[in-house]
């Protein structure tokens, strides 16, 4: 067989080509956009594409599956409960997939998506038990995919650690993210081994009980731009600019400059509306990251726009993004709302935020599925 994982640095994901050797049939599961890489690798072995596997329906990163099954004539795989709104095929938990001689096997692992797939490679000719698991964002390397964005289930999480966890010690992991806002506490690693993470992720000595309250402790923050990449995903939207893909460098200003600010600045706290009611800098409007491309059209080019979080980490990406955009005066506030507080500044609590739909009417009717809400 040939197995090569791929990691982009730049959202913290590991994509997969597998690959029979003899009969030079290929798969490549959670693939990014950048699909030139993956077309280089097929061409370079002489690989025929022949699935493409999504684990599920991503909300950090725009996915390739669709240009690849376009570019190769391959067959689009998802769980047969992804809610998206294009053709692919369903797999069922326990099917197998023939790729030459070897299998790929489904197994359905809920949790931090409903339809989340992780897939057991078995290569009958050495073994019939798996050598190989690819986990998605199911097990990660000290972690667990994060239930509490997105339509997870911290419950079904467990249920889904536990059954991957019966395989035996040997089996290599190989997880969808090795950094990045789909984990809590990842190790870095890219990958690790079922017997391994038995004993030492932390999460897997839990009983049910600590596990769904650990992960389920405090307001989740979604990814940057969630909005707009989750309906990219469900074929609802048509927005891979929404990714960033730069890394331009950001001015930063401390929370003295903050509260003497020029008056025709505008103040983005970029923090979900609960962090936001809980207690905000005075004056500042609410944003969240996740919808921050599909309300780009309420940021002004025109005027001064400064970012603001809980501690200045999403505001520096959500100033990046704004400024890939185009927008010029753009500053992140150093140690955001938690700095604001430190130094004993007034805070007002409350939602006052306009509640706005999170894809705008106008992109649902473009993307031609104005009655399926996500
Ligand atoms: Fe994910």
């Amino acid at each position: 067989m040939y197995f090569k994982q791929i990691l982009d640095e730049r959202c913290g994901c590991a994509s997969y080509l597998v690959a029979a050797r003899k009969s030079h049939e290929a798969a490549i599961v959670d693939p990014s956009l950048d699909t030139a890489q993956y077309d280089a690798l097929l061409r370079e072995r002489d690989f025929r594409l022949r699935y493409v596997i999504d684990t599920h329906v991503h909300a950090d990163h725009v996915s390739g599956a669709r240009e690849l099954r376009t570019k190769h004539a391959a067959e689009l795989c998802l769980h047969e409960s992804a809610r998206v709104a294009y053709r692919f095929r369903p797999l069922k938990d326990g099917e197998e997939l023939a790729l030459g001689q070897l299998r790929l096997r489904v197994v359905h692992t809920p949790g931090h998506r409903p339809e989340l797939i992780s897939i057991l490679i078995v290569n009958p000719p050495r073994s019939p038990e798996p050598s190989m698991v690819l986990t998605g964002d199911s097990l990660l390397v000290g972690d667990v995919g994060r239930p509490d964005f997105g339509g997870g289930d911290a419950a079904v999480q467990y249920e889904s650690l536990t059954r991957l966890l019966r395989l035996p010690d040997w089996v290599a992991v190989f997880p969808g993210h090795f950094e990045g806002p789909c984990g809590k506490g990842m190790c870095g690693r890219p990958s690790t081994t079922i017997g391994f993470e038995r004993l030492y992720n932390p999460l897997a000595r839990l009983d049910r009980g600590a596990f769904v309250s650990t992960l389920t402790d405090g307001v989740p923050a979604r990814p940057l731009n969630m909005t707009a990449i989750e309906a990219t995903n469900r074929g609802l939207a048509d927005m891979p600019w929404a990714m960033l893909t730069a890394t331009p460098a950001v001015r930063e200003i401390d929370v003295n400059a903050l509260e003497t600010r020029p008056p025709d600045a505008v103040v983005l706290d970029v923090r979900e509306p609960e962090e936001y009611a809980h207690g905000h800098v005075p004056g500042v409007i609410n944003l969240p990251q996740a919808d921050l491309a599909s309300r780009l059209d309420e940021v002004p080019r025109d005027r001064p726009v400064l970012t603001l979080c809980e501690r200045g980490i999403r505001s520096l990406r959500a100033a990046q993004f704004l400024i890939q955009m185009g927008i010029e005066q753009v500053a992140s506030v150093k140690g955001g709302t938690a700095a604001w507080r430190a130094a004993s500044k007034a805070v007002a609590v409350g939602d006052t935020s306009v509640e706005k739909p999170r894809v705008s009417e106008s992109e649902w009717a473009h993307a031609g599925a104005v009655s399926y809400r996500i």
